[in-house]
């Protein structure tokens, strides 16, 4: 009888073990078998009545009957396992050969550009970037900066007054004058910023940039500032470029230079760029005058100092090829996504 039911529970719970359909059922299933309470066990109990010679026959059956139902769920679960991980990939399947989906890349405005690449590289002589206000007050613009009201070198910058005082700066030069009261010779700094006159054709915007720098120190000379713009110039336009200075006069330097160098289109040739001159006016540069000194408290006698400033509209434009200025202030997409 027990001989019979046992076999009867094992086929019928190796039945529904194979047609489980989920692990949950398959729980179920191992409950009711194994569980406390489950048939394995009550069919056990059963040992007591079976005459003592029939019991190692029944108790190997049981024996038996436990681990082929072991067997047979522990492959149903590794079954069950493997097709939910097969399934689990198939849904997750990424098909590489597909084409990426469009990813717009930004641009650096060509201002930007030029303002990152210039300080790099004056960080790199040393220098610190420093910045100043916009709207400025005419003694920083042109008063510390040996030009007197009413002087006629105030006709070399047509400048916005705000009022009899206030004004937008002509120049980043205002920024030398504010960091000599400040700061503690020796120094190097460069100071980028945005710049206002009143002037308007294709190489002039009523806003431009500007990039100023001015090392002041014991014993800095000519020679130190004509070698420092000549490795600025050669690592923004190449080591090929060749550099020429030319007398020039600024108010706030002396003596003062204007810096040329060798067009990068033409290499000097000749081109629209550079008008078939084959080199392009870039930046005014000096010594910086003693008065600028002593007006901003520093001692002319013990220390010396140059100043160059760079016109970056400019230097955007001949490093990207662009005709007219004022392609750079219009932030027609078009234009700047030549830019990438
Ligand atoms: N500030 C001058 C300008 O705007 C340029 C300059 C800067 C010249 C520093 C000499 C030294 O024209």
């Amino acid at each position: 009888m027990l001989f019979d039911e046992l076999q009867n529970m094992k086929n019928k719970a190796l039945q529904s073990i194979e047609s489980a359909v989920d692990k949950k059922s398959l729980g179920e299933i191992k409950g009711e078998v194994f569980g406390k309470n489950g048939a394995l066990a009550s069919l056990s109990k059963g040992m007591r009545d079976v005459a003592p010679e029939d019991r190692p026959k029944v108790g190997a059956l049981i024996n038996e009957v436990r681990n082929v139902l072991e067997a047979k769920l522990a492959q149903k679960e590794e079954e069950m396992a493997r097709k939910e991980l097969e399934e689990r990939l198939n849904s997750e399947k990424i098909d590489i050969t597909e084409p990426a989906k469009n990813c717009e890349r930004g641009a650096l405005h060509p201002i930007a550009g030029v303002i990152d690449r210039l300080t790099d590289i004056c960080v790199n002589l040393g220098f610190s970037v420093v910045e100043g206000p916009e709207v400025e007050s005419d003694y920083y613009n042109f008063e510390a900066m040996n030009i007197p009201k009413n002087h006629p070198s105030r006709d070399m910058q047509d400048t916005f007054f705000i009022n009899d005082n206030i004004l937008l700066r002509s120049q980043t030069s205002a920024v030398q004058a504010r960091e000599m009261e400040v700061r503690k010779p020796p120094f190097k700094i460069v100071c980028p910023g945005k710049t206002y006159r009143n002037d308007s054709d294709s190489t002039h915007s009523p806003v431009f940039h500007q990039m100023e720098g001015l090392v002041i120190d014991e014993n800095v000379s000519m020679a130190d500032l004509k070698s420092m713009l000549t490795i600025m110039m050669k690592r923004l336009y190449g080591d090929d470029t060749e550099i020429r200075f030319r007398p020039s006069f600024f108010p706030f330097t002396e003596p003062s230079i204007e810096v040329d160098v060798s067009c990068p289109t033409c290499h000097g040739k000749g081109c629209s760029l550079c008008k078939g001159t084959g080199m392009l006016e870039l930046l005014g540069a000096g010594i910086v005058n003693p008065k600028v000194l002593e007006m901003s408290g520093i001692d002319s006698k013990k220390y010396r100092g140059f100043a160059f400033g760079f016109g970056l509209d400019r230097t955007a434009m001949i490093l990207n090829s662009i005709g007219n200025i004022r392609y750079l202030y219009r932030n027609d997409i078009r234009f700047l996504n030549q830019m990438k």
